[in-house]
């Protein structure tokens, strides 16, 4: 078993020939050319002991010789030690062997006698595809590092926003709620199961800017005054603030942002109009306000069905909701469906 590669093992060059008169030539070439780290073996198998002590960059390999060959040498390094790469040494009769070498994954193959230059060019070669290879294979754990710190990121902010809907017994659920009626209507509109599932993260994320709105506005039983208002509404622009960083949360930073966007240009935080808000903040923003107006606050009960029907009609008479989007809400809501999804209205009173 090779034991772990060290930096100084990265240029550490096996020399393999039964002549010894000609593994020390090269031997003592490489060490003229600054490699130090060279070791010589006389055939296969002694050759496979030393890669069993230690990583090697290459082997430079004869082909004939006794006790065991360039050939199988070659194969058992690449079974055993892929990480090492192997070029092999030909007499001028055998070049099949050589073609056979590279077919086998050999790197290259050098003709006895030796252009020493020629053997300096693959020695070269060897050691820059294995620094772009190591180069490569940190880029990919560093992307997969990434990934991982970038999921438990979103489990994190999940677990905000639950602790936002936990902070006031009035907005318990209402962040799951809110995903499960937005999840709803996506499938009612037919949009991809990929597309439904990037609404309910958006949904579910809505309210995360409420962190930065002190608990005194958020639980005010009461209406707001001008300046506490002005404070509740930087929670969607804060939220999306807080996501945008978070690339595997970049999709649904603009429903964060756009939840509390009106179609005639009465919402916040941009004062959008018409096409400007996007679908999926359309669907979003009836979501909320569904469950807003049929759950209970602190500064009233909630809605009969009835009423909040008729609420959503007058928004959309206005020019503020989405009329397409309503009319899925409400035939969920007739369906029966909506009453799975939500939890009763009085879930949360203390
Ligand atoms: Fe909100």
């Amino acid at each position: 078993m090779a034991l772990r590669e060290h930096d100084s093992d990265r240029e550490a060059i096996l020399v393999v020939d039964d002549e010894e008169a000609i593994r020390q030539t090269l031997a003592s070439f490489l060490r003229q050319s600054g490699f130090d780290d060279i070791v010589e073996a006389p055939n296969g198998e002694e050759a496979l002991k030393a890669l069993d002590e230690r990583t090697f960059a290459l082997v430079i390999t004869d082909i004939s010789m006794p006790v065991m060959g360039g050939l199988e040498l070659l194969a058992r390094v690449r079974r055993t030690h892929p990480e090492t790469d192997v070029a092999v040494i030909t007499g001028h009769l055998e070049l099949e062997f050589a073609i056979q070498a590279i077919k086998n994954g050999a790197f290259d193959y050098f003709k006895k006698p030796f252009r020493f230059e020629e053997v300096l060019s693959t020695i070269h070669r060897v050691f820059e595809k294995q620094h772009l290879q190591r180069r490569s294979l940190e880029l990919e754990l560093l992307k997969e590092r990434r990934k991982s710190e970038e999921a438990h990121l979103k489990e994190f902010m999940l677990a905000l926003a639950h602790i936002i809907d936990l902070k006031s017994p009035y907005t318990r659920e209402h962040s799951d709620r809110t995903a499960k009626i937005a999840r709803m209507l996506g499938e009612s509109l037919e949009l991809s199961a990929d597309e439904v599932e990037r609404i309910a993260l958006g949904a579910r994320l809505h309210d995360i800017g409420k962190l930065g709105v002190p608990d005194c506005i958020l639980d005010k039983p009461g209406p707001l005054t001008p300046d506490e208002y002005a404070i509740m509404k930087e929670h969607p622009a804060r939220g999306a603030e807080l996501c945008r960083p978070i690339s595997c949360l970049q999709p649904v930073v603009s429903m964060i942002r756009w939840h509390h966007e009106n179609l005639d240009g009465t919402g916040y935080p941009d004062g959008l109009r018409g096409d400007q808000i996007p679908l999926d903040a359309r669907i979003v923003r009836i979501s909320d306000y569904w469950d807003a107006i049929t759950s209970h606050r602190s500064y009233r009960s909630p809605m009969s069905t009835d009423e909040a029907i008729r609420v959503i009609e007058q928004e959309c008479e206005a020019g503020r909701l989405d009329g397409d989007v309503a009319r899925h809400l409400f035939d969920c809501v007739r369906s029966g469906m909506m009453k799975k999804v939500q939890a009763p209205a009085t879930i949360g009173l203390i």
